[in-house]
């Protein structure tokens, strides 16, 4: 098993993020990987203290952002799955079976009480069944495998914990192998989705799935998004830079 490493030879983690509203209603939006479970149930305890959880939301099927849904569909019978209506395979992952479901559409809205949900085009997917999110009230962007990138030991940090060659390095780790197709994109096209999307949605906050939440200066770090993945469009990618694991966080969890 070869640890991912930066150029300086320093660890490279990831981060396998699920973010939960406790509202009037509540909502999880994805779920982690069947290999952290119990951390999932023993957050979700200790959070909603006897609430019930009453949306479980999934951004795509991949196993890191929806591998505990039918265990959690287990402890919380009564919560409506949320799932992208986009894509046509939603039987292989047992969604047709659940009993409460709701298929989502961007553009789509769901309120839980303060916070407003909407539902959002997938600019970057890696997966033909995808939706990200967007909360109004705090202009916050969940676009899920889009601006993840992979940091050192300090793992319980915000983006602006880090220089900005850091991140550029987190983000070409990052991107290089969770998003391989960057290599073969037309950066015309990568620019003016970046455009439509900042003109659709002024975030404040960005929240990855697999990178620390951006809490400042957000366009700032999409445009130094763009510039990475213009650079990786410029070379093409050896399979050895690959991690030999853990490719998508699903290493056993230590714990
Ligand atoms: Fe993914
Ligand atoms: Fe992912």
């Amino acid at each position: 098993m070869r640890e991912p490493t930066s150029g300086s030879g320093d660890p490279l983690h990831g981060s396998d993020n699920a973010y939960l509203f406790a509202d009037e209603e509540t909502l999880l939006f994805d779920t982690f990987s069947p290999a952290s479970a119990n951390k999932i149930h023993s957050y979700l305890d200790e959070i909603l203290d006897d609430r019930e959880l009453d949306y479980i939301a999934i951004s795509h099927p991949e196993p890191n952002h929806a591998g505990n849904v039918h265990r959690l569909l287990d402890a919380y019978p009564d919560a409506t799955l949320v799932v992208p209506a986009r894509g046509n395979e939603h039987h292989l992952y047992g969604i047709d079976d659940v009993p409460h479901v709701r298929y989502v559409n961007p553009r789509d809205s769901l309120t839980l009480g303060t916070f407003d949900l909407e539902f959002v085009p997938p600019y970057f997917p890696d997966h033909g069944m995808h939706i990200w999110m967007y909360e109004r009230t705090m202009s916050a962007l969940f676009c899920v495998d889009w601006m993840g990138y992979r940091h050192g030991t300090d793992c319980l940090r915000f983006a602006e914990d880090f220089s900005e060659t850091k991140l550029k390095e987190g983000m070409e780790a990052f991107v290089s192998f969770a998003l391989p197709w960057v290599q073969h994109v037309s950066m015309d096209r990568v620019s003016a989705a970046i455009e439509h999307l900042l003109d659709g949605y002024s975030p404040e906050i960005i929240a990855p799935a697999h990178g620390q939440i951006i809490r400042e200066r957000p366009r700032e770090y999409i445009r130094l998004m763009e510039e990475v993945m213009a650079r990786i469009s410029e070379r093409e990618i050896d399979p050895a830079e690959w991690p030999t694991s853990d490719a998508d966080g699903l290493t056993e969890d230590p714990e």
